[in-house]
């Protein structure tokens, strides 16, 4: 541990903010390399005299954030860590880094499924890190839940994090493309979620480098249209879901009505595009039958 002074790491603090860059990805910096977690730091504005203790040198985070500003590396891949909802997870370039609006399809869960000691049966399709599905695993106890991906490389991050952040084991994790590996769990489901490649070609053509040149383009292209994948889901979740059994799916911000038609034609009901905190139609939600 290196100990500074308060007043050193603020004037420091400053000129790294000045360079560029967002004050969350720099909470992140200091939370992860410099071991200072933003409580630390409220603490340490009350007692100006104090000295902090980081982990780290600040050559070595100012080494960090250059490389974050200079090549837009996501400060999480360089960090190898980021936060969603109360997890810390780990992350590299192999996943996809869960984003804050994908948080709320734990809500819309908490709101179809209100008791906590509900035995469900869930499965995710496409978890990358894991976060969706370990924090529905750790909310519902009783429950048990199967995540899938098609990149095994992905399935290794998933599990790892699932370990660190629990001691349950209610959640098994499968490889391969979309349904497939669930052929023992036709009928069983009571609850599928998805947040699949939907970006359409042209628009990830065009995306800012600092995800297109770093997040896997198998975690983000969704074909053509950006559907391709949404559509395989939908098609098949009849056969695996329960009657009655809900479909959960992240789209593109202008997806939600394509997805709804695509649900009605698959036999779906009580059809629902619920919007994002941005008053975005992001989450399209459908019972079938
Ligand atoms: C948008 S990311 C979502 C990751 C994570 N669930 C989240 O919300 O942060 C989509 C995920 O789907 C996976 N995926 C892509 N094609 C797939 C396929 N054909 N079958 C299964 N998973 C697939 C990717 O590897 C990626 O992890």
């Amino acid at each position: 541990m290196l100990s500074i002074s308060l007043e050193e790491f603020l004037i420091w603090k400053k000129k790294q903010l000045s360079k560029g860059g967002d004050q969350q990805s720099f909470a992140i910096l200091l939370d992860c390399i410099g071991g200072l977690s933003a409580s630390d730091l409220n603490l340490m504005s009350i007692n100006l005299e104090g000295k902090l203790h980081l982990k780290n040198k600040l050559d070595f985070l100012e080494s960090v954030w250059d490389d974050h500003l200079l090549n837009f590396c996501p400060i999480q891949y360089l960090c190898g860590i980021t936060f969603w909802r109360d997890l810390k997870l780990k992350v590299t370039n192999k996943v996809l880094i869960p984003r804050p609006e994908t948080e709320l399809i734990i809500d819309i869960v908490f709101n179809l499924f209100r008791r906590k000691s509900e035995k469900l049966f869930f499965t995710e399709l496409g978890t990358g890190s894991g976060a969706i599905s370990i924090a529905l695993a750790l909310a519902y106890p009783s429950s048990d839940g199967v995540a899938t991906d098609i990149d095994q490389d992905a399935l290794e991050i998933a599990t790892k994090n699932f370990i660190n952040s629990s001691k349950q084991s209610n959640l098994k994790f499968y490889c391969g493309n979309w349904w497939s590996p669930l052929e023992s769990f036709k009928g069983k489901i009571d609850l599928a979620i998805s947040n699949p490649p939907y970006i359409p070609k042209d628009t990830y053509d065009k995306l800012p480098k600092e995800v297109k040149n770093f997040e896997p383009k198998v975690a983000l292209l969704g074909g053509e249209d950006g559907l391709t994948h949404i559509r395989k889901i939908i098609q098949k979740a009849p056969l695996f879901l329960k009657e009655k059994g809900w479909l959960i799916l992240e789209n593109h911000f202008d997806q939600g009505e394509q997805v709804k038609q695509l649900l009605l034609k698959n036999q779906f009901t009580s059809i629902e595009i619920v919007k994002d905190l941005s008053g975005i139609g992001r989450f399209t939600i459908g019972r079938y039958k």
